[in-house]
């Protein structure tokens, strides 16, 4: 038996056991006559202790061990002189009497420790050894309880796991496919999913009435903190629900949870603020709502002042940051900076100081009157000691920017806590998004989206308008997850592809077997999917999803540690029927 016990179990009532550890050395320390050596595995670290008395020739070997070396320790647990309260195992240590080496470790490239030495790059490349930090195994840890709690909530409602494939046909729409060359059919490509979505559609019409699986989706796109190249989502469909119906289920899945995982309970049901005003009171359609510091607008206010730079604008918004009035000079001008990064893109940041004392101070003071600028206040509900930081502009750039500016202020008055969790629903998404740059109309959701009933007649007359049956759930400024009731009525999805631009050949070509199914008795049905990497991320208050995924890529789609993408063999590609041409600087320096 190589151990009798983990490197995290023992505690002071098994003091006088004979046990046998195994793991990696963490630390040695040679203090006068005694030799310790922090043993560690995934379960915790316990301290092994050798003394020149007892056995000089083992505290000699203890005391050359290396860094990350494997080995196997015999001993007697015993009480600790000096005991560690910060380790649930710092009442005990191992009185050794036989140390064998397992396996030797070079000088690993950083410290295996919860704060390392190793920046990102050195950390991804030896990922291996990142995954034996304390703080990187957490995360897969808690993705595993999650994991496990999803599947139970879900399997105990009625719904079935069922895989859907992984080699599928491109049909972009949203992001770019990853694409896989076909061998067997020269010139001829699958995709890699973005979703299943098509897929969980026709097990609806297959009668699966409850559906889900956790599923690997693959999108080509810019990536960010909150977006991986391969992600995880966990998909869901029902059929025979309206919203109401899906958000009630999901709601509930949401909140088993933080009961089960986090031990928080949610007792109210979770507010549902609709698209319209999420965008009029965060400029966001995934607001952080840990906090207030609403929008307020203040065009009428504002109108003929002569102040010509928020009388043309269209819109003219403000947030009131409490307690805030004290900010000097230079702070002020952080915040304009910020504003006027590329990318946020404002020109300038105005701001009204309500004094403590009743006084008032304001970038706009030669524009507007104390009277004005006190009426100002008044609309915003802002208290004495409070600041008004104000952009203007064009409606919709204007309300993104205020957003970043909003944020940031919630960020640098502490109260952006993540340890404090505010989920809500955002519902009533328009259907359709309008693009000037190619002039059409996109699906905001997907294709597959339905109107909201009440719209249906203004589908021709009055396409921006209509609002679509979606629904997004956002944590902490996040988007969890989104889905929608689908069309299931085949002349309807007909009308929708029509809208989006898609002639019948088009989209006969690209989703044909779906038309097809719904041709042979397509229940009702509806669903959605949240980012499982965003939902560990948010429950481990990670900034970025990358720890919360094993082996992730970096921001440039790189996978560092086996250097993917790369090349392939020459023959491979002839195999494939493929030839390469690099675009032609490329070429040149090669
Ligand atoms: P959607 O495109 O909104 O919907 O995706 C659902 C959820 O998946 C997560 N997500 C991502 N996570 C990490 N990296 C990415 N690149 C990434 N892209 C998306 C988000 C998002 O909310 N088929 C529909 C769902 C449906 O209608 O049922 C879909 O895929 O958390």
């Amino acid at each position: 038996m190589y151990r009798t016990n983990t490197c995290g179990e023992l505690r002071l009532a098994d003091a006088g056991r004979e046990v046998t550890l195994a793991g990696w050395v963490q630390r040695v320390r040679k203090m006068g006559s005694m030799t310790f050596v922090d043993l560690r595995d995934r379960y915790g670290i316990t301290q092994v202790v050798t003394n020149v008395e007892r056995d000089a020739a083992l505290q000699e070997a203890a005391s050359h061990l290396g860094r990350e070396f494997v080995v196997q320790v015999k001993g007697t647990v015993a009480e600790r002189q000096s005991k560690n309260a910060n380790i649930p195992t710092g009442d005990i240590e191992i009185i050794a009497h036989e140390i064998n080496i397992l396996n030797r470790s070079e000088v690993p490239p950083f410290t295996i420790e919860d704060d390392t030495d190793g920046g990102d790059d050195l950390r991804m490349r030896y990922r291996y050894l990142d995954l034996r930090r304390g703080a990187v195994r957490r995360n897969l840890e808690l993705r595993h309880s999650m994991a496990f709690e999803i599947r139970r909530y879900l399997s105990e409602q009625g719904f079935l796991e069922v895989e859907t494939p992984v080699l599928i046909k491109s049909t972009p729409e949203g992001a770019r496919d990853f694409v896989v060359p076909s061998r067997m059919n020269p010139g001829q490509f699958y995709a890699l999913p973005q979703s299943p979505q098509t897929f969980k559609q026709l097990l609806m019409v297959s009668g699966f009435d409850r559906y889900f699986q956790i599923v690997k989706c693959f999108r080509d796109e810019d990536l960010r903190a909150d977006r991986q190249p391969e992600f995880t989502q966990i998909d869901c469909e029902m059929s025979f629900v309206d919203q109401e119906d899906v958000l009630q289920m999901f709601e509930g899945l949401v909140k088993h949870i933080f009961k089960y995982v986090k031990n928080i309970d949610f007792t109210d049901p979770f507010p549902r603020m609709t698209w319209a005003d999420a965008m009029r009171l965060y400029g966001s359609d995934k607001p952080d709502t840990r906090f207030g510091m609403e929008f307020v607008e203040l065009k009428p206010l504002t109108e003929g002042s002569g102040f010509s730079v928020m009388d043309s604008a269209e819109y003219v918004g403000a947030i009131v940051a409490p307690g805030c009035a004290g900010y000097t000079r230079k702070q002020l001008d952080e915040l304009t900076e910020f504003v006027k990064r590329p990318q946020i893109g404002a020109k300038g940041m105005m701001w009204v100081k309500f004094e403590a004392d009743g006084s008032i101070k304001s970038s706009v003071g030669k524009f507007f009157t104390d009277e004005q600028l006190r009426k100002w206040g008044e609309h915003a509900k802002a208290n004495p000691g409070d600041l008004m930081l104000i952009l203007c502009g064009a409606t919709m750039t204007t309300r993104k920017q205020l957003c970043e500016l909003r944020l940031e202020m919630g960020s640098r008055l502490g109260l952006r806590d993540p340890q404090k969790f505010s989920c809500l629903w955002i519902i009533d998404f328009p259907l359709f998004e309008w693009d000037e740059e190619t002039q059409r109309f996109y699906a905001m959701h997907h294709p597959f989206t339905s109107p909201n009933p009440d719209d249906i007649d203004k589908l021709d007359t009055d396409t921006g308008a209509v609002r679509a049956t979606a629904y997004d759930m956002v944590v902490n400024g996040n988007e969890l997850g989104g889905g929608s009731i689908r069309i299931h009525d085949s002349e309807l999805q007909d009308h929708m592809f029509r809208l989006l631009g898609l002639s019948e050949a088009d989209a006969q070509y690209k989703f044909g077997f779906l038309m097809n199914a719904f041709k042979y008795g397509a229940p009702p049905h509806g669903g959605l999917a949240f980012g499982f990497d965003r939902f560990v991320a948010i429950l481990a208050g990670l900034d970025s999803i990358r720890d919360t995924i094993a082996f992730p890529k970096n921001n440039s789609g790189r996978d560092m540690m086996i250097d993917a993408p790369a090349e392939i063999d020459r023959s491979q590609l002839e195999e494939l029927s493929i030839d390469v041409v690099l675009p032609s600087a490329e070429n040149e320096s090669k």
